[in-house]
């Protein structure tokens, strides 16, 4: 049993930033609140609308391997499968130093990597936080920025004086560019559409590696671009690099996707291009795309098709929309609005706070499910500390379960995605690892285990054969490592034949 502890207290989020809690004495008495029964009837309800059964989920897996094998078969499909032109797996032997900038979801970084060879490596970063202002701007911009912070980094991290670049000498970079972009080649990528919340105007449809090109020279960096890529390949490249066990890579953070190794006689698209189909090549899914505008497959609530309606593209990435960071909050919160416009929660309280949407943030959930007090102290801090609103136990109960439902959902349909390329693979009987990254995957309690009954309630005992870790930084080091391999290949001359 967890201890309980009771009275006053503190706790410190991962934000960095400690709340003060109290327990109240006689919270039931003071305010109208809902009684438990109510309360247990009500997570019944949401207990049938969340739960996904294992025949529910087989069905997933079928449609989904038939998607991705259309993706592979016919261009710009919904799932596009993108051929990343990522041409098999490194040797571990990549050495030299690397730049490498990540342009993820919530913030930009700028890595140095120094490649030592067998599977090693060094790394010195820096991160910067991008404003909300920023990924709605014109795109120009967005790049310029990125630019700058370069030229901060390079500044200070390879001067002369860091004894690093000679004058005239250029650094190759690999740029982690996180969305959908349709490639021709390695360092030309064409933006499909923005995901995650962005909208930077100007730049969809467009060659963002050009652009970026632009802002490069705007800058006089001595910076050469040799590879845009996508987190997803970056971490099956960096894992690989590091577990040569390693089969499929995932990220379950801000967004949700996926990348693994294919065989190019597969990829029926490109035969035109006349590549050795002997060949392997790594595909970036873009799998929480899987379902957008049909919503045929997968069980979306009424609290989906708001988060959906309300979103800046409404009908698309409809996978990601149930399982990512980005949204998971605000679906608890649209719960729970429900639930005070129905008169069951919070009445004669002033409950504004909570109706800012996305003002739910997904940590709170992680927080909520790890929560370790008979009390749920961690549960009526959020609430008190963030949104002023006092809770009784019975209700920090159902917070908890609602959380609980959500969390599971996701990491549940997670699993229905791997096993849909583990399905298309036939790796179910040798085995494979999965390379996973993102908040969700690192820091939501449970999340991994729950992937893992997910795997074993599609495929039975055998799902015990496919296991996720904790990949390594693929947009920091996977993005070195596949710069260090296009080099390699433009150094043998392969690279004018793709
Ligand atoms: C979104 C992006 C995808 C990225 C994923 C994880 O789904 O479209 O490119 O890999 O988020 O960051």
């Amino acid at each position: 049993m967890p201890a309980s502890r009771r009275g006053s207290g503190s706790f410190t989020l991962t934000t960095g930033q400690t709340i003060a809690i109290h327990t109240r004495t006689q919270d039931e008495e003071d305010l109208p609140h809902a009684t438990k029964k109510t309360m247990a009837d009500h997570l019944r309800k949401y207990e049938s609308l969340f739960t996904l059964t294992p025949q529910r989920m087989r069905m997933i897996v079928e449609a989904f391997t038939e998607t991705l094998e259309l993706g592979l078969n016919k261009p710009n499909q919904i799932v596009p499968m993108i051929p990343t032109y990522v041409f098999g797996w490194p040797t571990g032997q990549e050495k030299g130093d690397f730049l490498a900038l990540d342009l993820g979801g919530t913030n930009l970084r700028v890595c140095l990597v120094t490649l030592q060879g067998e599977g090693k490596f060094e790394i010195s970063q820096t991160k910067y936080r991008l404003t909300e202002e920023q990924k709605q701007d014109d795109g120009q911009k967005l790049f310029d920025f990125c630019a700058e912070c370069l030229h901060t980094f390079v500044e200070t991290n390879t001067g002369e004086g860091a004894g690093q670049l000679k004058p005239g000498q250029s650094l190759p970079l690999g740029f982690t560019f996180s969305y959908p972009c349709s490639q021709e080649r390695i360092d030309h990528g064409e933006l499909i559409r923005w995901t995650k919340g962005f909208g930077a105007g100007n730049t969809e449809g467009r060659d963002v590696a050009e652009m970026f090109k632009k802002s490069l020279e705007k800058y006089q960096l001595p910076i050469k671009l040799t590879a845009l890529i996508n987190d997803t390949t970056g971490t099956l490249i960096a894992s690989h690099y590091v577990n040569p066990k390693t089969k499929i890579a995932v990220i379950f953070g801000t967004g949700c996707n996926a990348a693994y190794m294919e065989n190019v006689k597969n990829i029926t698209k490109i035969e035109h291009l006349g590549i050795d189909p002997g060949a392997e090549m790594a595909i970036n899914c873009e799998w929480g795309a899987f379902d957008s505008f049909e919503h045929e497959h997968l069980p979306r609530t009424k609290y989906d098709t708001v988060v959906d309606d309300t979103s800046n593209k409404p009908g698309e990435q409809a996978f990601e929309k149930l399982i990512s960071g980005r949204y998971l909050g605000e679906i608890l919160r649209l719960v729970l609005c429900e639930l005070i416009d129905e008169g069951v929660l919070f009445l004669g309280q002033n409950t504004y706070k909570l109706e800012k949407p996305y003002c739910f943030d997904t940590a709170f959930l992680s927080l909520m499910e790890s929560d370790p007090t008979d009390e749920l102290l961690m549960v009526i801090g959020i609430f008190t500390h963030f949104f002023a609103l006092e809770t009784t136990l019975a209700e920090r109960q159902f917070f908890r379960a609602l959380a609980k439902l959500i969390g599971r959902r996701a990491a549940r349909l997670s699993a229905c995605g791997i096993a849909a390329i583990v399905s298309k693979m036939n790796y179910l009987d040798e085995g494979c690892s999965v390379g996973a990254d993102g908040s969700l995957y690192n820091k939501y309690p449970g999340f991994a285990d729950r992937v893992h009954e997910g795997l074993q309630d599609i495929f039975g005992d055998k799902g015990r054969n496919i296991v996720t870790y904790h990949a390594e930084d693929g947009s920091g080091v996977g993005s070195a490592i596949i710069a260090a391999m296009t080099k390699h290949r433009k150094d043998a001359g392969l690279y004018l034949n793709v």
